[in-house]
């Protein structure tokens, strides 16, 4: 497999694995990475985005819903992307196992409270059996994903730092334009590139390139990254 795979899974349903792929996997087209995505989630929450005929339908998208197809799936999308990116279901199920077994990076969203946590522990778990299993190492990092307030997000940021969930820097604040973006099929990155939520993705994507072994220099111009306030 040449391409990298990322896969953003929790056992938490609603902490932001769609909206995570969905808008990193337009950021790296943004900078002319090629990326192809994997919806394993019976829910198909990514299919029907993808079908509303917005930039994300300008990806390759694979409904995945048998898992023994999983791994064999990832591995034909990542011989010809530089990106696979896989959204799995809001429980664990064999599927996200097998997403898991196949990953460089596992994202884990976590908004800030304690049952998140709790998911996320769970399912860094499923992350180091797989590591076991396949006998080769799979990175996990959290991030905090839907921040509304910024004296809770540092208490969860420490909660995840103790049990060593290791969160990433960059976060997903609370945005109405991710919420917004759903409806069209697109991204922030797309509907506007100068936006605060815009910025939040680009930190985040930025973040995750090294873990995911990407060369540092994005291929286009990347959007300015950086950290920015709730608004
Ligand atoms: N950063 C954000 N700001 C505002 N709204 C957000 C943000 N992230 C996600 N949402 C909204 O929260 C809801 C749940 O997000 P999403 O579907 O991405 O979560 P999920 O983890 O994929 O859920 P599920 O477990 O059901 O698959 C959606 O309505 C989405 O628009
Ligand atoms: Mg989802």
């Amino acid at each position: 497999m040449q391409g990298k795979v990322l896969v953003a899974a929790t056992s938490k349903g609603g902490a932001g694995k769609s909206t995570t792929i969905a808008c990193l996997a337009m950021y790296w087209r943004g900078v002319g990475r090629t990326v192809a995505l994997v919806d394993c989630d019976p829910n198909q929450t990514l299919t029907r985005w993808h079908a509303k005929g917005g930039a994300l339908s300008q990806l390759p998208l694979r409904t995945q819903l048998d898992e023994h197809a999983m791994i064999p799936t990832i591995a034909e999308l990542a011989d010809e992307h530089d990106l696979v990116l896989v959204d799995c279901a809001g429980f664990g199920n064999q599927a996200m196992v097998f997403a898991i077994g196949a990953a460089n990076v596992v994202l884990i969203p976590v908004m800030a409270d304690e049952a998140n946590v709790f998911e996320a522990l769970r399912t860094r778990k499923v992350v180091e059996s797989a590591s076991r299993l396949t006998r080769r190492p799979i990175t996990a990092r959290t991030v905090l994903s839907r921040v509304k307030r910024a004296a809770v997000v540092e208490h969860t940021r420490d909660q995840l730092a103790k049990r060593g969930l290791e969160p990433l820097t960059a976060q997903m604040n609370d945005r109405v334009l991710f919420q917004e973006a759903t409806f069209y099929g697109s991204s922030p990155t797309v509907l506007d590139p100068a936006s605060s939520a815009a910025r939040d993705i680009a930190a985040v994507a930025i973040e995750i390139e090294p873990l995911l072994g990407l060369a540092v220099e994005p291929v286009v111009s990347p959007a300015e990254a950086e950290v920015s306030p709730v608004t």
